[in-house]
This record gives C-alpha cells, sequence and structure tokens, in this order.
C-alpha cells in the first residue's frame, strides 16, 4: 500500500504555524517535504515557548513532523543557485512569509514559472488583494477580522477568540485542498499555478453560518439565539454564548463536580426527536402533555427554563455519565474533555489520532497525527527534523550537487 501522495515533492518556505500545518500534512501523506530554514536559528518557533532549554519547542516540533529539515540562504550567491534548482525539482513550493519576502529573495512568480512550469506556488497571507494587502497576520488577528471574534463569546460580553486555530491551521488546511486541486489540474494542463489562500478569507468561509444569520437578520430576530424573545438584535449577528448554531438549542450545563473541576459540564442538544426521551430521563414527562413544552415551537420561548432544568439533573451526575445515560437515548451531547483527558484517551491512541514519537534531543512527547484517515494510504507519524538534520543528504540525493559545490555554499554562509 503506497502513500497517496508519494513521489510528490514539496519545497516548503514556511514558518510558524499557518504555513507548515499544510505541509505537515502533505507529508503525513507521503510527500517528500523539504522544509527550508534560515543558517544558525531556523524557524522562529524552534525557539518559542520552549519548555526545555536549547531543545526544539514542542511549537516546532508538533508543527514540522515528517519534513526533512536543509539550512539555506537564498539571499547569498550560492543559495540562490541552490534555490533555483530546488525549483526545478520540486513540484510544489508553500510559503507564508510577509507580502512580497519571496519576490525579494529574486523569485517573483514569473521568474519561478520560467524556472518551473510544472511549478505550483501556495501562499498564506492575512489578507487577500484589498486596502490589508500588505499587513503581517497572526492568529487571533485573523479571528477579528475574519468575523470569528464579533460572533464568538459572552452575550453582553466582549468579542472573543477562540483556542481552535482557526486563522492558522484553518487557513493551512484551506491551502492543502487548493494544492491538491492544482495537482490534480497539472495533470490534464501539464502546467503549475498559484494558489493562495489569506487568513481572513479561510476564517470567514468557518464563519458562514454567521453570515447566514447576517442576512436572516433582515427578516426578523434569530429565534434559536439567547437573545430572542426578550432581548434586544441590533443590526448585526449578535454574540450567542454557548447557544447551538443550528436550529436545535443546546447549551452547556454544569457536572456533578463542577464547583472544583473546570471541565465537569456537557453540551446537551435538546433535538426535537429525541425530547420526549430527554424529558422523561430528567423527571420532566409532565413536559409531554404540556403544549407551553411540548413543540419546538413553545421550547424556544421557555430555553433559559428548559435548561436550568436539564442542568438540575446533570448536576447530580459525573458528565461521562451523564453522555452513557443520555446516547442510547439518541440524545446529542458532548462532555466537555480537557487536554489532559484527551492526551490520554485511548481511542484517540488507537487510531492515531494522539500520537508520541520519540526525539533525539528532547525525548518522547505527544502530537497530534493525521486526522485525515485513507483506507488505502496510512499515515505514519515521524519526529520533526533537527534543524539542517538533511542538508547535505538532500543536496547530494535530490539535487545532485558534489562535495565541492557544498564546501563553497558552506563557506558562502548559503546552508
Ligand atoms: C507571520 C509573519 C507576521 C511573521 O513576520 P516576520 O517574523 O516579520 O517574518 P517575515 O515573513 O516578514 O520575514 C521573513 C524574513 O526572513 C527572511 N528569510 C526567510 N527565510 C530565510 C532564509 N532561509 N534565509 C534567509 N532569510 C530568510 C525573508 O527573506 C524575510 O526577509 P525580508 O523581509 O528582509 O525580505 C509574516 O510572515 C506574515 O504575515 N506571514 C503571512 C501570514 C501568516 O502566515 N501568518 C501566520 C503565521 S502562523
Amino acid at each position: 500500500m503506497g502513500k497517496a501522495l508519494e513521489g510528490v515533492r514539496i519545497l516548503d518556505m514556511t514558518h510558524v504555524q499557518a504555513g507548515p500545518t499544510c505541509t505537515q500534512i502533505l507529508a503525513w501523506f507521503g510527500a517528500d517535504v523539504i522544509k527550508i530554514e534560515r543558517p544558525g536559528s531556523g524557524d522562529p518557533t524552534r525557539s518559542q515557548l520552549r519548555d526545555i532549554p536549547d531543545v526544539d519547542s514542542l511549537y516546532f516540533t508538533m508543527l514540522n513532523g515528517n519534513k526533512r529539515s536543509v539550512t539555506l540562504n537564498p539571499k547569498t550567491e550560492a543559495g540562490n543557485k541552490i534555490f533555483a534548482r530546488f525549483i526545478e525539482a520540486c513540484d510544489v513550493m508553500v510559503e507564508n512569509f510577509a507580502p512580497g519576502a519571496i519576490d525579494r529573495m529574486g523569485f517573483p512568480w514569473e521568474k519561478i514559472q520560467e524556472i518551473n512550469p510544472r511549478m505550483i506556488y501556495a501562499s498564506v497571507k492575512g489578507f487577500g488583494p484589498g486596502p490589508f494587502a500588505d499587513c503581517k497576520v497572526y492568529e487571533n488577528v485573523a479571528q477579528c477580522t475574519g468575523g470569528a471574534a464579533s460572533t464568538s463569546g459572552e452575550i453582553d460580553g466582549f468579542p472573543t477568540v477562540t483556542g481552535a486555530q482557526i486563522g492558522d491551521s484553518g487557513c493551512g488546511i484551506h491551502l492543502v485542498a487548493g494544492i491538491l486541486a492544482a495537482l490534480f489540474h497539472r495533470e490534464k494542463s501539464g502546467r503549475g499555478q498559484r494558489v493562495e489562500c489569506a487568513m481572513q478569507d479561510a476564517v470567514l468561509n468557518l464563519c458562514r453560518v454567521k453570515l447566514r444569520d447576517q442576512q436572516r437578520l433582515a427578516h426578523g430576530p434569530l429565534k434559536e439565539y439567547p437573545q430572542y424573545p426578550n432581548g434586544e438584535f441590533g443590526d448585526a449577528v449578535p454574540r450567542a454564548g454557548n447557544a447551538s448554531g443550528g436550529g436545535q438549542p443546546g447549551w452547556i450545563v454544569k457536572c456533578k463536580g463542577w464547583e472544583t473541576d473546570p471541565d465537569s459540564y456537557i453540551y446537551v442538544i435538546t433535538q426535537a426527536a429525541s425530547f420526549p426521551a430527554l424529558a422523561k430521563v430528567i423527571g420532566h414527562e409532565d413536559w409531554l402533555e404540556n403544549p407551553e413544552w411540548n413543540t419546538p415551537e413553545a421550547r424556544i420561548h421557555r430555553l433559559e427554563q428548559l435548561f436550568a432544568e436539564i442542568e438540575k439533573w446533570t448536576m447530580t451526575k459525573g458528565k461521562m455519565e451523564v453522555m452513557e445515560i443520555l446516547n442510547p437515548l439518541n440524545v446529542p451531547c458532548g462532555p466537555i474533555l480537557s487536554m489532559k483527558e484527551l492526551a490520554n484517551e485511548e481511542s484517540l491512541r488507537n487510531t492515531g489520532t494522539v500520537v508520541e514519537v520519540d526525539h533525539p534531543e528532547r525525548g518522547k512527547y505527544l502530537t497530534i497525527g493525521n486526522p485525515i484517515k485513507l483506507s488505502d494510504s496510512p499515515s505514519d507519524v515521524e519526529r520533526s527534523p533537527l534543524l539542517g538534520e538533511h542538508t547535505e543528504e538532500v543536496l547530494k540525493t535530490v539535487l545532485g550537487l558534489d562535495d565541492g559545490e557544498i564546501e563553497t555554499a558552506r563557506q558562502q554562509g548559503a546552508i
């Protein structure tokens, strides 16, 4: 069983998170990902948020598994020539530097196409063309400018960013889709093309249900929002706390032990089809005959009371116990699982979604494995490379450089 992207070679000019997320997925699928890093320091995340002195950080190691590391400075004379040979030898180049950085290295898109017309050139930028096109962007800037922050948070509270890295990793995943589409297209056209994804656009795409609600708002209040029926709606989609984004009301309720355990909560969705079973189990069979409760339209007026009654019941049980009782009744629910619980979750280890790998300097560490499972092309998860670990190997075997050429490049500080 071969790897899905075996034979595809990626020139990985990415750093921090958005770009490395993209190339790590391609590497999991079997592409040969050659990460080009600045000699001496490498990807800045190698030294950011370090937990062990002088050892590559988890920030770096968890985003750069399955890749080879080559140190190369394309701004030197020898480095520039070697970089051009990489363009010749690779199928896809991925980068997420600030706008114009690759051009300033001497490689605008026209030059790349001239060197290798089959090259697919994929970029993450903060914004697409427009007033902010030249801005540098990090995760939370994208969340704020893409609609996530304005629609997340407590009803009367601040705009809030989420811990899910929808700007960085979300954009990287979008870029993977673009690269795969361009690779498929190249099979027919014989030509590469540019693939671009802006972090603002990726976040907005992930927030599309809120743009849906913005348009619904013109036709009346959003009845599934906690502001309905008593609160006020303005002219933009409001924050909705933990209300369910779909048409089925849901909320987070406390479970036994919540006073001391910050994660002793569960999300419960009151789907119409399973409402009778839910009402019975929480001791409210009376609701089923009561017109004030027995239709979704009636309940929407008293969601606060509904979840308060559900909570009275969930507070008598642990979150996993609630899950075990509600699941067989087809009541959709999800315990709030902490990172500690997820790290130890056996089923995630069994599926390879959480993987332990061994690193020569840090020892064993946990990383996320490929969450996308292919039936005939499983992914192996490997540790991240040390800085420049593969420089010589790649220069010799991929580019065919000899010892003399490598020595000249070394003397110029190019590698
Ligand atoms: C993330 C970001 C804000 C970081 O900004 P930064 O740390 O100032 O880094 P930049 O991208 O501006 O610049 C990188 C510089 O390193 C240089 N560089 C990169 N790799 C190099 C190498 N191997 N050898 C020598 N120089 C190198 C670049 O040429 C550039 O120099 P220049 O600006 O003088 O031309 C910025 O890269 C960005 O906005 N990227 C696009 C959006 C993005 O991906 N954001 C999310 C990151 S998770």
